[in-house]
């Protein structure tokens, strides 16, 4: 099958141009100016809209096993619900339980992830240390496409990694040329700020933003940024919330050291009023860590963004329905920590960073979609429009309205973080690979019809990251 997207402005992380579109089967066959459609082919006019690469989320969790319960948007569901706000790749993770196996875990995520409808990937975390884990990074690495591993240095007795933990698996990332991503909040300050303030008898949500302050996030931030430096290896720190982790990665970029940073797009725009919400419910809906910080780390959330500090967005999708957050009903430490938003991203970014001036169209597809591509090493496969590219692609409309809400939402959830958001910028066609699955505000995703996508390491390119102090190799000294 065919298509051409005519009449539309191509916009790419480089470039906004008029051009066609014409996808041949799966992939993209040619961009320019006036193409022929070819016999059979279906014509979209795109006139008046932009033509982007489709979304990449590089940070979901779908059907995640966590803090006692399972997350409620599966591979199929949270899939579509990513097409419907044009994102057409999700890179998800892969979380063994302590002493569990890599590889076992790995095959229980793909074996879930098979009724995907779109695209997907696997960061493996390290959640405990031993030869076999060491092992088990290198078979992922060289024969099952993973060139990502993540590290959570938050929930002590669940899934946080300790800094020997974290040494070995940097040190293990390097030799493979894998990139470590960080979950960067102190574990042990979490641990103990939580008791303290139970004791002190706040119980309700309010509990969880107190527990986990700025400086709790920016200590492991730097921490993490500073070992990655001894050791020379790049880093990736996932949902960066705050100033002071922000600080950090910013210090290190300045200085040359290969730090990448994510923000969610839910960080930008809500902030920790939310938790004092006198509804329980209301206030339990927006538990996750981090939390929601004071509005000025939304101010400097975007000022990194727009100054390239923060390359990727992403959702952190990880669905907990009102009656699982009750679990958390007396004691705010057993709130399963998680937020949605893998549909609304998009939306959400244009609507807030371009038609408010803060983004290009051309930083908004970066952000959304190429630099994580070029990140996680699977450019121009995705997140370009180029001939050859997979045939992801979304007809954005930029003045297309629509007012957030879990009456419309295809979350598989039943409350919406962005309720009543009115945005101006949406997806009105989403094709994923080939295949357009949502149009005239209906998906039309096909069970089963994603497909893993293997993403290689890259050892010569991240051995260019230097140790501080390369220059002075140790040397021995001679004495007699
Ligand atoms: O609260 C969150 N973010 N839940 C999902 C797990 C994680 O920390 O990313
Ligand atoms: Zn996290
Ligand atoms: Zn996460």
């Amino acid at each position: 099958m065919s298509i051409l997207i005519r009449g539309g402005t191509v916009v790419t992380a480089e470039a906004e141009y008029r051009a066609d579109v014409l996808i041949e089967g799966e992939t993209i066959a040619a961009v320019g100016p006036d193409l022929q459609a070819p016999q059979g082919a279906r014509v979209i006019d795109a006139t008046g809209k932009y033509i982007i690469p489709g979304g990449i989320d590089p940070h979901t969790h779908f059907e995640l096993p966590f803090m006692g319960t399972v997350a409620s948007e599966d591979f199929f569901t949270g899939t579509s619900a990513a097409a419907a706000g044009g994102t057409t790749m999700c890179i998800d993770f892969v979380i063994p339980s302590p002493q569990q196996s890599m590889m076992e875990a790995y095959k229980n995520w793909m074996g879930w992830a098979e009724k995907a409808a779109c695209d997907y990937s696997f960061h493996v975390a390290v959640t405990w240390w031993d030869d076999s884990v060491k092992q088990d990074m290198h078979t992922l690495a060289t024969e099952h496409g993973v060139n990502s591993f993540k590290h959570f240095m938050a929930y002590k007795n669940a899934i946080m990694c300790d800094d020997e933990t974290l040494v070995n698996s940097f040190k293990t990332a390097k030799e493979l040329g894998a990139l470590c991503t960080i979950h960067a909040e102190n574990g042990e300050l979490v641990h103990v700020l939580q008791q303290e303030i139970f004791e002190k008898g706040i119980t309700g949500p309010e509990g969880h933003p107190l527990s986990r302050p700025p400086e709790v996030e920016g200590e492991a931030a730097n921490r993490a940024i500073r070992i990655a430096e001894v050791l020379g290896v790049p880093v990736y720190l996932v949902h960066t919330s705050c100033i002071d982790a922000l600080e950090s990665v910013t210090r290190a970029r300045l200085e040359g050291q290969r730090v990448y940073a994510e923000v969610l797009a839910q960080h930008l725009v809500i902030d920790d009023s939310v938790y004092r919400n006198t509804d329980w419910d209301t206030a339990a809906h927006y538990v996750m860590s981090p939390p929601f910080r004071a509005k000025e780390h939304q101010a400097a959330l975007w000022k990194g963004l727009q100054a390239g500090m923060i390359q990727t967005t992403a959702t952190d999708h990880c669905c907990f329905c009102s009656d699982q957050k009750r679990a958390g009903q007396d004691d705010f430490r057993k709130i399963p920590n998680g937020t949605a938003g893998v549909e609304d991203r998009m939306g959400v970014l244009w609507h807030h960073g371009v038609r408010s001036g803060k983004l290009t169209p051309s930083e908004f597809v970066a952000a959304t979609s190429s630099n994580a591509a070029k990140i996680f090493n699977i450019f121009p496969k995705k997140g370009a429009l180029m001939a050859g590219s997979d045939a992801d692609v979304v007809i954005w409309d930029p003045e297309k309205t629509r007012t957030i809400s879990v009456d419309t939402h295809h979350q598989n959830i039943d409350f919406n973080i962005y309720e009543g958001m009115e945005i101006t910028g949406n997806a009105d066609v989403t094709i994923s690979r080939g295949l357009v699955v949502w149009e005239n505000d209906t998906l039309s995703t096909v069970r089963g019809r994603g497909q893993y996508v293997n993403r290689d390491c890259n050892a010569e390119f991240w051995s260019s990251q230097r140790k501080r102090n390369q220059a002075a190799e140790p040397t021995k000294v001679e004495r007699t």
